[in-house]
């Protein structure tokens, strides 16, 4: 049998596209999670109803599982509510991180999959932004990772412990199977209210911003689907498997789109002509952020099967469809 993994936030967007890839690769997955943001458990793993801020309870379920490797996903990560409200993102992300790493400390768990992102670079000098671009995050969701980066490091010099940071870019679509997607009460995310605001659940879609220094002025991102993801975190898993050493990648595709460009393709999909209203800049959204993911392409041979705007807004599509 292949190694079992613990996976926290299993039950979340892309914690669930994990634990069913890694069941359908062979893998025995553990799920802690405190079912905050989705309310309900997926068919996959073993589960366990737990909250990361319980550390002793944390701790028994490493030493009695004892799992090969921790992929941790559980986190806030709204970015103008982290602006809002920065203690609870200190909390989950910073203290509760700081909480699992100690618990795998004493189980003597040395293989830790971190879920970090783009937004650890704040406003980019170069883009595409490579790996070893500094980190100046500017909202306090983005700090938050990048503190849990520093701590990584630092731990991976004074304990055996082997680490993968992935900096996800906009991470978008669902399941192609339909089976899992985002499940948010509140979303936030361009491609989902774009989605839910053809479906009727909106009267119309805001766009924050249209004087930003890009060609149609509204802010660039590097859509990736989320299964492509999902199969980067495999491929990261196994290197740490195969006793490779901590790294940091950059996980998009290293193309960018507009916000407008994003709600054409939304209209051209669903087929719905919603309306849509310019409005002032959110507060924290760097202009443009694209990956320079050569570095993932070349470690791990990371090859994308859902390069395509369109098709990760027909499977977002397909899976709000479902949950009508
Ligand atoms: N946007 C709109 N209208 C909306 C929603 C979003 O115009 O209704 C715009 C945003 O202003 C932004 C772009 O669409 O310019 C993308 O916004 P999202 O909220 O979809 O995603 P973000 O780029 O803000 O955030 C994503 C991840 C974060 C990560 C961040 C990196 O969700 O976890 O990328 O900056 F930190």
């Amino acid at each position: 049998a292949k190694p079992k993994i613990l996976i926290t936030g299993g039950c979340g967007y892309i914690g669930s596209h994990v634990a069913k890839l890694l069941v359908q690769n062979g893998y025995e997955v553990v799920i802690i999670d405190n079912l905050s943001t989705t309310g309900k458990k997926i068919p996959y793993g073993k589960f366990y109803q737990v909250d990361l801020a319980v550390e002793e309870k944390v701790e028994k379920i490493l030493k009695e599982e004892k799992p090969e490797a921790v992929m941790h996903f559980a986190a806030s990560i709204v970015v103008p509510e982290s602006v809002a409200f920065p203690l609870k993102y200190y909390r989950n992300n910073v203290e509760n991180t700081l909480k699992l790493l100690s618990a795998m400390s004493r189980a003597k768990v040395k293989k830790f999959v971190f879920s970090s992102s783009a937004a650890v670079y704040g406003i980019p000098k170069t883009i595409p932004v490579p790996e070893d671009a500094p980190l100046e995050p500017i909202n306090p969701y983005g700090r938050t990772k990048a503190m849990i980066e520093r701590v990584l490091e630092d731990l991976s010099h004074a304990e055996a412990l082997d680490y993968i940071a992935l900096r996800y870019f906009n991470v978008a679509g669902a399941d192609p199977e339909a089976e899992l997607g985002p499940a948010y009460n509140q979303p936030t995310h361009l491609i989902i209210r774009a989605l839910k605001t053809a479906k009727g659940e909106y009267p119309y879609l805001e766009i924050y911003g249209t004087n930003y220094p890009t060609p149609d002025g509204t802010c660039i991102r590097d859509y990736i689907h989320v299964m492509d993801l999902a199969e980067a975190h495999i491929l990261a898993l196994e290197y740490l498997l195969d006793g490779g050493k901590s790294l940091v990648l950059n996980c998009g595709y290293g193309v960018g789109v507009s916000v407008r460009q994003v709600v054409e393709a939304v209209k051209k999909v669903t087929g719905v002509d919603f309306k849509v209203i310019e409005t002032e800049r959110r507060p924290g959204d760097p202009p443009v952020l694209i990956a320079d993911n050569r570095k993932i392409k070349s470690l791990f041979s990371w090859e994308p099967k859902f390069q395509n705007l369109e098709i990760i807004i027909q499977h977002a599509w397909a899976w709000e469809q479902k949950i009508k």
